[in-house]
């Protein structure tokens, strides 16, 4: 069985999005989980959040960034072409709340996966306040269907190209110092600003979901590559997750636990460029 790319799309430089057949998954499919996929049968397995789904067309749509070789390949696929392994949903739904004001932040790729949670926020009768950031305005993914979802928008840029000029943290801290009651904050991007929501939220005990991005190799609680320290306590990102609560993860562990093959990954990417280029080296 193979899984054929019927759309893809290039978002921004990098970012893509391709909706991908895969009717059982879509039928199962809840607001932040995940897929495993592997192209072919030399590939690596790796983890993507569902951006979106269509029950109906039995679709599964996932946005990526293409960092390194695998996700590179990727994103070299046209629409037809087929993916070997696309398995899922996998982890836990998104907790949905009822009647509370919500703080969606989502960061670069991350706007993606906070979409589905915010529209399924919105229909549920919460009130969703989202915030999404980028490096730089031609980087900003999803604006107009954040905003279809969305009671309030903000948006941030590093470089002040659009909206606010600097983080998602300071339109953050600004409606909790300005007194709104916020329930919960859902933040979902680079660990590091993650991070720095969990440390705004912190002094106003408010709550903070993170979706952790560790890293994954089976997906299905058996390895143990995805660990990651909450509260002390050892846990699996695949199936305790992927979301926890901000205040007690161990970020530092996290982000050095990503990095932790790094080397490898270079030389994948290199190896990769050279076959594409028909080098023998
Ligand atoms: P590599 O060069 O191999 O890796 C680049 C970096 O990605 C590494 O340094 C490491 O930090 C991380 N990474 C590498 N392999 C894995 C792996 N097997 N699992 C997790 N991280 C890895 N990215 C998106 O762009 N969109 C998403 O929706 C998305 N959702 C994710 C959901 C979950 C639950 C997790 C755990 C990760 C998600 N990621 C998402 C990250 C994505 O899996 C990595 O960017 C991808 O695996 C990188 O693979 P690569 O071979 O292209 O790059
Ligand atoms: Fe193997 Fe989570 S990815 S246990
Ligand atoms: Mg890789």
């Amino acid at each position: 069985m193979s899984f054929k790319i019927l759309k893809k799309e290039e978002l921004v430089p990098t970012i893509y999005r391709m909706d991908i057949r895969a009717p059982r998954i879509a039928r199962k499919a809840q607001p932040g989980q995940f897929v495993m996929l592997r192209i072919n049968e030399k590939g690596e397995r790796v983890p993507l959040t569902i951006a979106d789904f269509d029950r109906e067309k039995g679709t599964i749509t996932i946005v990526f960034q293409a960092i390194g070789k695998t996700t590179m390949h990727l994103s070299s696929l046209d629409e037809n072409d087929d993916i070997q392994d696309f398995i899922g949903p996998l982890g836990n739904p998104a907790h949905i709340p009822k009647d509370e004001t919500v703080i969606l932040v989502g960061g670069g790729v991350g706007v993606a996966p906070v979409f589905p949670q915010a529209r399924t926020f919105a229909e549920a009768g919460n009130k969703v306040i989202s915030i999404i950031g980028a490096r730089s305005a031609n980087l900003l993914i999803w604006e107009k269907r954040m905003r279809e979802v969305s009671d309030e928008l903000y948006i941030t840029t590093d470089d002040g190209t659009k909206g606010h000029h600097g983080f998602v943290t300071d339109i953050v801290k600004n409606i909790l110092e300005s007194g709104t009651k916020v329930d919960r904050v859902v933040a979902i991007g680079p660990p590091v600003m993650m991070r720095a929501v969990a440390g705004v939220t912190r002094p106003f005990n408010v709550k903070t979901i993170v979706s952790l991005n560790s890293i994954m190799v089976d997906g299905t609680g058996m390895c143990g590559a995805c660990r990651v320290l909450v509260g002390n306590e050892t846990k699996f990102a695949c199936v305790d997750g992927p979301e926890f609560d901000g205040h007690f993860v161990d970020f530092t562990l996290l982000m050095n636990r990503l990095a932790m093959y790094q080397p490898e990954e270079k030389i994948a990417v290199e190896k990769y460029k050279c076959e594409r280029q028909g080098c023998l080296c």
